[in-house]
């Protein structure tokens, strides 16, 4: 390992950096023997992506990434948070790893410790081989027995150097998104019939953190989920009930099965109806010890009680008043402070030490004639958000890194490449990159640090 790389930051080293994931930036969609995934398929059915797109080129991050370390390193960044695409390993989804594929993320990790940088790689972005997907995708609890040998595969060749693992990315989202309503991809609309695909999921999360301890290395494992603070939009005995049961299916459902090994009450009718899908020992095999936990945080949600005759025991409200990100998300930075205190204050000494492993805005940037993007939203939010973590520290709060949500431009799933979250921005029909003046103005703040 590379002189000034830590394998867990701690107080005396916060993590500072980015993150990105490998279908929103690598492209290469059919080089070195990748298999297909879900948003390859997904992409290509008419209507799915707004502006028609994919992420078959993206940033082309599988050539440029040299470039994109660079790019890293001169923010000043310790840690990175990328993730691994499972159909370049695995192009099936089993079997025997595929070397060229592989090979891309061990000359990326060789690359990040030259540069003093901590790889912290997420196993699931997303992008489910196609294989997998044929036979049920998430529904199917065999996909969570073949995310635990991909895992095993990858600790295998890869564990060495590794700072910490994440094993899958905001489970809440790819189940609610992707199986629940069918924006994302695979594109189903089970409505509460998706618990199934959160449960394999966590499932999946629990036998791929056994893996990754089997394997060689002592990287922490974390889970990353994507947290929000939910308000109910009045006083009001149903629309409370209402907050509740969301918090559940977004927050609990992903934070009381790992860190207490039980399933909040408010899923109810979900569970209930689930029969056969939740076995006897899964929950203790998802709540086994986590090292760190990784949050997600974008803004809080505002509920109310559903309409008569609604499938679903809640139903959402924007939230008007704070400004908006290009989006249209709410800016709300004390939401960030609100969910870390309350994360401690819920879960006390069974809450492991956290790091926000996505934060960030997109918004209609532009180059302008002399090659400059002033960004100045961006660097109002990042700088407010950074605050908030620092309340949250001066709380007592156990946070360990800020990655920024994202290092680059790049394909915003559904949203195509419409919505711009880099601190680079990214030309995508040259794919050259320029960064914004965010990114100088994180490189100042990370040298300042707290
Ligand atoms: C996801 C990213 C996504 C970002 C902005 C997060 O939910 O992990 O992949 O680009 O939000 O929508």
């Amino acid at each position: 390992m590379a002189a000034g790389v830590t394998r867990v930051a701690s107080h005396s080293s916060f993590w500072w950096g980015a993150a990105t994931a490998a279908y929103q930036i690598e492209g290469a969609a059919d080089e070195d023997g990748r298999g297909p995934s879900i948003w390859d398929t997904f992409c290509a059915e008419p209507g799915r992506v707004t502006d028609g797109s994919s992420g078959a080129v993206a940033c082309d991050s599988y050539h440029r990434w040299p470039e994109d370390l660079d790019l890293l390193a001169d923010l000043g960044a310790n840690a990175y948070r990328f993730s691994l695409a499972w159909p370049r390993v695995q192009p099936r989804g089993q079997g025997p790893v595929n070397q060229a594929g592989i090979g891309y993320y061990d000359r990326l990790l060789d690359g990040l410790l030259e540069r003093g940088i901590a790889p912290v790689p997420t196993l699931f972005h997303w992008d489910l081989p196609q294989a997998l997907q044929d036979a049920g995708g998430w529904m199917a609890r065999e996909t969570a027995e073949r995310f635990a040998e991909y895992a095993s595969v990858v600790a295998e060749a890869l564990g060495d150097r590794v700072a910490a693992w994440g094993t899958l990315n905001e489970p809440f989202v790819h189940m609610a998104l992707g199986y629940a309503f069918g924006t994302h991809a695979p594109g189903e609309t089970l409505l509460l019939d998706a618990f199934a695909a959160g449960h394999h999921q966590l499932l999946a999360h629990g036998l791929a953190t056994q893996a990754l301890r089997a394997g060689p290395g002592d990287a922490p494992v974390m889970l990353v989920n994507n947290l929000t603070p939910v308000r109910a939009a009045s006083t009001s005995a149903t629309d409370t009930a209402a907050a509740r049961a969301y918090d559940a299916f977004h927050n609990r459902m992903f934070l009381d099965s790992v860190l207490r090994g039980a399933y909040p009450d408010e899923l109810g009718a979900a569970v209930a109806g689930a029969g056969a899908v939740v076995r006897d020992g899964d929950l203790s095999v998802i709540g086994q010890p986590l090292d760190l936990l990784g949050v997600n945080y974008y803004n809080p949600t505002q509920v109310k009680a559903p309409g008569p005759g609604s499938p679903l025991p809640f139903e959402l409200v924007p939230i008007e008043g704070p400004a908006q990100t290009g989006f249209g998300w709410p800016v709300v930075p004390d939401g960030l402070t609100e969910l870390l205190v309350g994360l401690r204050d819920t879960y006390g000494a069974g809450l492991p030490p956290i790091v926000v492993t996505e934060n960030g805005c997109s918004y209609p940037d532009e180059l302008s004639p002399d090659g400059t993007v002033d960004d100045s939203d961006r660097i109002a939010f990042l700088d407010a958000h950074i605050g908030a973590v620092g309340e949250a520290r001066a709380a007592g709060v156990d946070v360990r890194g800020y990655l920024v949500w994202s290092l680059l431009d790049n394909f915003e799933w559904a949203e195509g490449y419409t919505q711009r979250f880099g601190l680079t921005y990214v030309d995508f029909s040259t794919g050259r990159r320029t960064p914004k003046a965010s990114y100088g103005w994180l490189r100042d703040r990370i040298a300042r640090g707290w």
